[in-house]
């Protein structure tokens, strides 16, 4: 059984976080609660006494306690902060350690689990501060709990109730059994959805992506307590769990997007499954005058434009040249539309000799339909794997990663 510092912040969630400790106690696991001075305005520490068996935590400078903040990062398995008020979060993710919880995490030992569950109203969790301070914790391989859409305590609807207790015990659990795995975090780049291309100021060309295969798999990959930044197109879909999202519009977007983040920091695998359009429009014909796309806020709908397209090079061919990491896994995708094999062989072997990636995933879309999703894995010229559904392959390519130890093949 295992050891867990609770830290409790000024929420009124804080009552759900006494089941979530009960039921750790019932499964035999010892609980330390640490609570900041605004969670025992909502809670008693006779209550979290009387549950764990521990005296609360709160002032750091309580006799007999000077060192607790070292001590209990050396005792506890898991930390987590349930529930994490916005306050809190902003907090360690500037490093302040006037709260016993600040101290410790300054302290905390990053081989252990480190979880965060938020809860709020919805305008703090959505607010800017909020949410970078979120990423940046999960940069740092902190665990960042979702947070359940619906009525918060004030009336409002929306993003950020604390998870029910039962999912909070998941998570936990899934976090131990993890912590005793033999795989370390990775981060992972994964790009889903598709591009906009402008014609005007108005109106795009854009594809049929709607992002659901890429949220899967990242949240496979945070499930397996990876770290992701999702960069998504407009509209596309977005992991359930927290992570790293940012957006891209056009062609030149999601290449200028990929090349920052790659840079910007150490990344050990690209997942690139965004539909990245091969043609941008160049210039747009319209009463024999020609015009660009940025140049033109709404073209007339009386002539039947001319539009010029200009052919877009492969951001998959440029992934290590951006990548701070040279040895980063580079999985790309193949999709092609043709129940013809010889051609879905030229295509998996056209991309194979441009682009140097680790692995090739082939899919064709008439084998695409909800959760089915048949997909070919090749490493080489080597088929290492095939899956039939969408969790499957987000499975596959999660083993993937994890397995190849951030060596290139
Ligand atoms: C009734 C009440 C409920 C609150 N609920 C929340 C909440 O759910 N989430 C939150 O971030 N702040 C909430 N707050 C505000 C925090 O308690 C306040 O920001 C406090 O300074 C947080 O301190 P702490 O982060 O040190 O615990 C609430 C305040 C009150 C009075």
């Amino acid at each position: 059984m295992s050891r867990i510092n609770f830290h409790l912040s000024g929420s009124i969630a804080a009552f759900k976080a006494c089941e979530v400790i009960s039921a750790l106690i019932k499964q035999g696991h010892e609980v330390q609660p640490i609570c900041t001075a605004s969670a025992l305005k909502f809670i008693g520490p006779a209550t979290l006494e009387g549950l764990t068996g521990k005296p609360v935590l709160s002032d750091l400078f309580e006799p007999g306690r000077h060192m607790d903040h070292i001590r209990l990062v050396k005792w506890a398995d898991l930390s987590i902060v349930c529930p994490a008020t916005a306050d809190l979060i902003n907090k360690l993710a500037a490093g302040i350690a006037d709260t016993a919880t600040g101290a410790l995490f300054l302290a905390h030992d990053f081989s252990k689990p480190w979880l965060i569950a938020p809860a709020m109203n919805p305008a703090m969790y959505g607010h800017p501060i909020t949410q970078s301070s979120l990423a940046k914790l999960a940069a740092l391989g902190v665990r960042v709990l979702a947070t359940a859409k619906g009525i918060v305590a004030c009336g409002d609807v929306g993003l950020g109730r604390l998870l029910e207790p039962s999912q909070l015990l998941t998570e936990i659990t899934h976090a131990l059994l993890k912590k005793s795995s033999a795989h370390p975090a990775r981060r992972i780049l994964v790009t889903a959805g598709g591009t906009r291309e402008p014609i005007d100021g108005v109106r795009c060309i854009t594809n049929l992506s709607t992002g659901a295969t890429g949220a899967v798999i990242a949240d496979e990959l945070l499930a397996r307590g990876h770290n992701v930044v999702y960069l998504h197109g407009e509209g596309a879909k977005t992991p359930s769990r927290f992570c790293e999202c940012q957006t891209f519009g056009g062609f030149s977007d999601i290449d200028q997007k990929m090349r920052e983040q790659l840079q910007r920091q150490s990344f050990d695998a690209v997942i690139h499954l965004a539909a990245v359009s091969d043609f941008s429009v160049d210039q747009i014909e319209t009463a024999g005058q020609r015009f660009s796309p940025e140049n033109f806020g709404k073209m007339p709908s009386t002539d039947a434009p001319i539009l010029h397209l200009k052919k877009n090079f492969k951001i998959i061919d440029h992934l290590r040249e951006y990548s701070q990491n040279k040895k980063i896994q580079i999985i790309g995708f193949k999709l092609t539309h043709s129940s013809d094999p010889a051609h879905q062989q030229q295509a998996i072997a056209k991309l194979q000799a441009t682009s140097k990636v680790d692995l090739i995933v082939h899919n064709d879309a008439s084998n695409i339909q909800g959760d089915q999703h048949m997909a070919s894995l090749f490493q080489g010229t080597q088929l290492w794997a095939q899956s039939q559904t969408k969790t499957e392959l987000a499975q596959a390519l999660a083993r993937f990663i994890e397995e190849k130890n951030g060596e290139t093949l």
